[in-house]
């Protein structure tokens, strides 16, 4: 696996991969990776013959008090784990090399940014979608790849690609979850032994709501109530919880078939954050169909 720290040096080398006919994925991550991060660079290896994981703690998309000084970087760890598992390049740019000192321009997706984690995070969707902005016109990917457990960056940078025309297929990358639910994030690193048994209840009240909807619950609002209720009597001070519908995360009414529900809690100094994605609409079975002659 080839290492580079410059934009000119990551230009080079897709050049020569575009002029032999290749095609390429991006993986953009902030490093301390784990199998979640692992899972979207295997994804990537079926879509494209190159695929490129950039590393880089962006500086933007935190707040002030958050955590930029102390995220994990495992630099050494991570560029083994990248090599064993396939990847044909590290971008791994100083700040320097992504933003000059006077730059003016800052990308931001309205109405989709303010809302969940934006509301308790004021400018972090804007600190993503400049930064993935920037490393799509820097490495010009065919196809670039999210987990879906960050859903509504997700949805941030799907609105994005389609307001400023940006040639990138956007692929979401089913969540990565631990035995417990808990889903694999680079931030359950900083949870105690016994903080992350804990932490695995965020995804089984998820897992309830869900039940609770698709059994036919009429108010949205009364599943959210008792959601944040049993988050906070299990020991999480909970941001929100809401039932949302996929395509615009707006609040979801009784008529919405596709939903996702949000969460996001703290857990003493640790912020995390779920969903669950489903559809009300009923499922087709094609095996229960051919078991019936059809
Ligand atoms: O999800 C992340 O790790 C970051 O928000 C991303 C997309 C790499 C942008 O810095």
């Amino acid at each position: 696996m080839r290492i580079v720290n410059t934009v000119a040096e990551l230009r080079d080398a897709v050049r020569v991969w575009r002029s032999a006919g290749q095609n390429i994925a991006l993986v953009p991550t902030m490093g301390n990776l784990h199998s979640g991060h692992l899972a979207l660079v295997d994804a990537a290896k079926k879509k494209a013959d190159r695929v490129v994981v950039s590393i880089f703690v962006n500086p933007t998309q935190f707040g002030i008090g958050e955590d930029f000084e102390t995220y994990p970087r495992t630099e050494a760890e991570d560029r083994q784990k990248l090599s064993a598992c396939g990847a044909d390049l590290l971008f791994q740019p100083a700040v320097s090399a992504v933003y000059t000192s006077d730059a003016k321009t800052v990308v931001s997706v309205s109405g989709l940014s303010e809302g969940y984690c934006g509301a308790f995070r004021p400018g972090h969707f804007d600190g993503v979608a400049t930064v993935v902005c920037k490393l799509f016109n820097i490495v010009q990917p065919d196809v670039a790849l999210f987990g879906l457990k960050d859903f509504q960056q997700l949805t941030v940078i799907r609105t994005m690609v389609r307001d400023l025309n940006i040639p990138v297929e956007i692929v979401g990358v089913a969540t990565v979850r631990e035995a417990s639910g808990l889903a694999m994030s680079s931030r359950n690193g900083y949870l105690s032994a016994e903080e992350k048994t804990t932490a695995a209840k965020l995804y089984q009240t998820l897992c309830v709501a869900r039940d609770a909807i698709l059994a036919g619950a009429q108010s949205f609002q009364e599943v959210e109530r008792k959601a944040i209720l049993f988050l906070q009597e299990s020991g999480f001070q909970p941001d929100y919880f809401s039932v949302c519908r996929v395509s615009d995360l707006k609040k979801a009414d009784r008529d919405d078939m596709d939903l996702v529900l949000l969460a996001a809690v703290r857990l003493s100094k640790t912020r995390l954050i779920d969903n669950v994605c489903f559809s009300r609409k009923p499922q087709f079975h094609s095996d229960v169909l051919l078991s019936k002659g059809n």
